[in-house]
C-alpha cells in the first residue's frame, strides 16, 4: 500500500515501510512519515467527532510532536536543504515546517483551545498530510536524484536517528489498537 493511501479507513500495514528506491539515508525519515500520516489522519477524523475524541487526537498529536516530528523537521532542515538548490523546493519545506511549527504551538499551548476548533483541526491535518506527500514523491526524490554521494555521506545521521527516534527505526511497526490511537512495538 503506497504512503498515500494512509489516510483510507483502516489500520496502516506494509506502508510502514519506504520505497525500495528510497536511499538508506533517508529511510529513518521516511519510516516517521508513517507515524506523521498516522496522526494527520486521526486530526481529520476526530475533527469530525465528539468533544473527547477532538481532545485526544490533538494530545496525541502534541505527543508525537514533541519526541519525533518536531527532531524531524530540525533534521530535514539540518541535513536535507544544504543539498536542496532548488529555490521553490527550499520555500516550499521552509515555509510548510514554518507553518507547522506554529499550528503546533497552538496545540501545545491551548490543546482545549484547538479541540475545540474542528476547522483548525481539519487545517492541521491536512496540512501535515499534504506535506508528507509531498516530501515523499518530490522533495526526496529530487535530493536521492542530485545528491546520492552527499548521501552516503549522510549515513551517519540516519544512524543516529535510529538511536533517538524509535518510529524511525526498521524493525518497528506501527499498530492502531483503538480510533484515534495508535502504539508502536518492536518486532519479533
Ligand atoms: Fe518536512
Ligand atoms: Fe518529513
Amino acid at each position: 500500500m503506497p504512503l498515500e493511501d494512509a489516510n483510507r479507513p483502516g489500520p496502516p500495514s506494509t506502508e510502514v515501510t519506504p520505497p525500495l528506491s528510497r536511499h538508506a539515508a533517508l529511510q529513518p525519515l521516511s519510516r516517521e512519515h508513517m507515524g506523521g500520516l498516522i496522526q494527520a489522519r486521526n486530526l481529520k477524523r476526530a475533527a469530525g467527532a465528539g468533544p473527547a475524541a477532538r481532545r485526544r487526537a490533538v494530545d496525541d498529536f502534541v505527543r508525537m510532536w514533541q519526541t519525533e516530528i518536531r527532531e524531524h523537521f530540525d533534521d530535514e532542515e539540518r541535513l536535507l536543504l544544504p543539498l536542496t538548490r532548488d529555490p521553490a523546493l527550499r520555500g516550499r519545506l521552509v515555509a510548510e515546517h514554518e507553518a507547522l511549527r506554529k499550528l503546533a504551538a497552538r496545540c501545545e499551548g491551548d490543546p482545549r483551545a484547538v479541540a475545540d476548533d474542528a476547522a483548525l483541526m481539519e487545517r492541521l491535518g491536512t496540512l501535515l498530510h499534504d506535506h508528507i506527500r509531498w516530501e515523499e514523491r518530490e522533495y526526496f526524490e529530487a535530493v536521492q536524484r542530485d545528491h546520492p554521494e552527499s548521501l552516503a555521506a549522510l549515513l551517519g545521521e540516519a544512524g543516529s536517528m535510529e538511536a533517538r527516534r524509535p518510529g524511525s527505526r526498521a524493525r518497528t511497526k506501527l499498530r492502531i489498537d483503538e480510533p484515534g490511537r495508535n502504539t508502536t512495538e518492536p518486532t519479533p
